[in-house]
């Protein structure tokens, strides 16, 4: 028998072992796709879906996805536990494997709509939210949240939120280790400015320990990945997999004991643009799925120039194929001029 890596547990990991974090505006279906090339076992989020427009706006368009994305969960941001409800439902039926409740978004707009980080304030709102889910569906219904509001940064706050939610039945908290400061700064500075503070996500696993805690926010590549994971179910990692996909890559072998699925990134630059075709055939640009593999190439010879090809709105009326042929040209040149990686 093959010796199992060190990382790799004796039991099944968990299914919440390795996420790709919801991102807005970023992780749509095309996204999920690439990243599905990268890792078959990392779990994936779409973007935040607020109730109102899965129950009042275009379904089929916020909630279609290919049967690739498996494992892949639905994020909704809303308070109203009937419209969530309501909503696990439509996931249910869509056939997504998870409903995530967004109880950590800091943005002006979603806190006028009194959901996000500031359902913090609200536990026993937010537990009967996920009592009306749970009772709706059968899916895993989980909570995405922040460590604390403001700069109050009292543990009793947090371990109380989760106490309260998991009392209601959700067994999934996904914990992004730092406060939201909902005033004075924008969501980009929530990502950032607020410290983290790991180990209070490392107390709820020691505290709550038939609970699956995974820990989000800024932890980037294999060794941060396998160190939280010494204290906690799982990681989610956001940014660090959007703009370096390619770290993706080592994901299944390191952490699930499973072959990587991509041979190397060539290989899945020319999936994506098969991939591309068949979009472009359901009258998809490439661009609109071009725009997430500009990373796949970081850190190699010619990267920057490759990149300057796949954004270049000059070339939309080409097809895919075309300006995946012309992006080989600077890799090639650069490669044999041995200029150094961009
Ligand atoms: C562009 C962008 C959009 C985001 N949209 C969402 C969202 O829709 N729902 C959510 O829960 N978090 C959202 N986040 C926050 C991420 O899920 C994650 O919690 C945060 O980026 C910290 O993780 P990271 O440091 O690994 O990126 C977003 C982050 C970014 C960068």
């Amino acid at each position: 028998m093959p010796a199992v890596p060190a990382s790799v547990p004796a039991v099944e990991p968990s299914p919440w072992r390795l996420c790709v974090a919801p991102m807005l505006d970023w992780t749509d279906r095309h996204c999920r796709h690439f990243h599905r090339l990268l890792s078959k076992h990392a779990r994936l989020y779409t973007e935040m879906v607020t109730t109102g427009a899965l129950l009042h706006g275009d379904q089929p368009r916020h909630l279609d996805f290919g049967d690739e994305e498996h494992p892949v969960a639905l994020q909704l941001g809303g308070s109203e536990p009937s419209d969530l409800a309501a909503c696990a439902k439509l996931a249910e039926r869509w056939g997504y494997d998870e409903v995530n409740l967004n109880c950590g978004c800091p943005s002006p707009r979603v806190q006028r709509g009194a959901f996000g980080a500031c359902l913090m304030n609200e536990p026993a709102l937010v537990a009967d939210a996920v009592k009306a889910m749970r009772d709706a569906v059968s899916l895993p219904v989980t909570v995405k949240h922040r460590i604390g509001l403001g700069k109050d940064e009292s543990y009793a706050f947090v371990r109380d939120f989760v106490g309260t939610v998991a009392a209601a039945g959700c067994e999934v908290f996904i914990v992004h280790a730092r406060n939201a400061w909902l005033e004075g700064l924008s969501p980009k500075e929530n990502r950032d400015i607020p410290p983290l503070r790991y180990e209070v996500a490392h107390r709820l696993k020691a505290e709550f320990p038939a609970l699956t805690i995974v820990v989000n926010g800024g932890i980037a590549g294999d060794e941060a990945i396998a160190a939280q994971l010494a204290h906690v179910d799982g990681v989610m990692v956001g940014r660090a997999a959007y703009h370096e996909p390619w770290t993706l890559a080592t994901w299944d072998e390191r952490f699930f004991g499973e072959p990587a699925p991509a041979q190397d990134r060539a290989a899945v630059e020319l999936a994506m643009v098969r991939y591309m075709e068949r979009q472009a055939a359901a009258g998809v640009p490439w661009a609109h799925v071009a725009r997430h593999m500009l990373g796949l190439w970081n850190g190699e010879a010619g990267a920057r120039r490759w990149r300057q090809v796949w954004s270049d709105h000059r070339l939309k009326g080409e097809p895919a194929a075309v300006v995946h042929a012309l992006a080989q040209r600077p890799a090639r040149v650069a490669a044999e001029q041995g200029v150094p990686a961009a």
